[in-house]
């Protein structure tokens, strides 16, 4: 299945994902978790990358597709893969449709006033990326999961997510039309608890 997973930031995009990955058994491919890599890791594109995250922008269309046309190439995604936070722009939408066949566009639908608190009040874990929120975590500081340390992502910050919100509906929204008139598109309600959110993806994963 090749599947896409398209939201405002804060929608939910990459907690689901976690889930749909393990179920269907395909790769999750995160662009934003590809450029964070490259940020901590100091290489070239994460110099690049940086400059624009930080600030709430996106990432230049020619950086970000040729990171993505690699990806797909490669084995694992013979059988299908789940994409996470591509594409956000139309030419990267057109520049997929060159190198893959899309199957199914999940659109996580919310309203955009639910975010600000969703983003600024989430912590991360630095060392296996699981998400949570201040609202159910108070002052924690370590992962459940694997016992890693939770920071705040530096793109989480008031100014940064009114930027990226505004990414969201000037260059990103597009795609919704973009999808619906191919005749791909599912819209998933996203304001529900994460477990609903995931029954209504089984559904329209069948
Ligand atoms: P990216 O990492 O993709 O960030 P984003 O799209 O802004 O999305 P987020 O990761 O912030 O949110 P999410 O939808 O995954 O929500 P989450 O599940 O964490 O990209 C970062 C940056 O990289 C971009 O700004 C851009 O600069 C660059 N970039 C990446 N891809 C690019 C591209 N294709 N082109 C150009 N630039 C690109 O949930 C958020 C919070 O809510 C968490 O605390 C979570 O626990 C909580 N939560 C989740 N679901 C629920 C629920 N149902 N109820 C209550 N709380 C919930």
């Amino acid at each position: 299945m090749n599947v896409i997973l398209l939201g405002p930031p804060g929608a939910g995009k990459g907690t689901q994902a976690v889930r749909i990955a393990e179920k269907y058994n395909v790769p999750h491919i995160s662009t934003g978790d590809i450029f964070r890599k490259n940020i901590k890791e100091q290489t070239p594109i994460g110099v690049v990358a940086k400059s624009y995250i930080d600030k709430g922008q996106l990432v230049p269309d020619e950086v970000v597709i040729e990171i993505v046309r690699l990806r797909l190439a490669e084995e694992d995604c013979k059988n299908g893969y789940l994409l996470d936070g591509f594409p956000r722009t139309v030419p990267q939408a057109e520049a997929l449709d060159s190198f893959t066949k899309v199957e199914t566009v999940l659109n996580l639908d919310i309203d955009l006033d639910l975010l600000m608190k969703r983003l600024t009040g989430r912590r991360v874990c630095e060392a296996c990326g699981e998400s949570y929120h201040v609202s159910f975590i108070g002052d924690a500081n370590t992962c459940t999961k694997c016992g890693g340390t939770l920071i705040q992502r530096s793109d989480d910050n008031e100014a940064s997510v009114n930027n990226r919100l505004t990414a969201y509906t000037n260059q990103t929204a597009p795609l919704i039309a973009y999808y619906k008139e191919k005749g791909v598109l599912c819209n998933i309600a996203a304001a529900g608890k994460i477990d609903e959110v995931f029954g209504e993806i089984e559904k329209a994963l069948g």
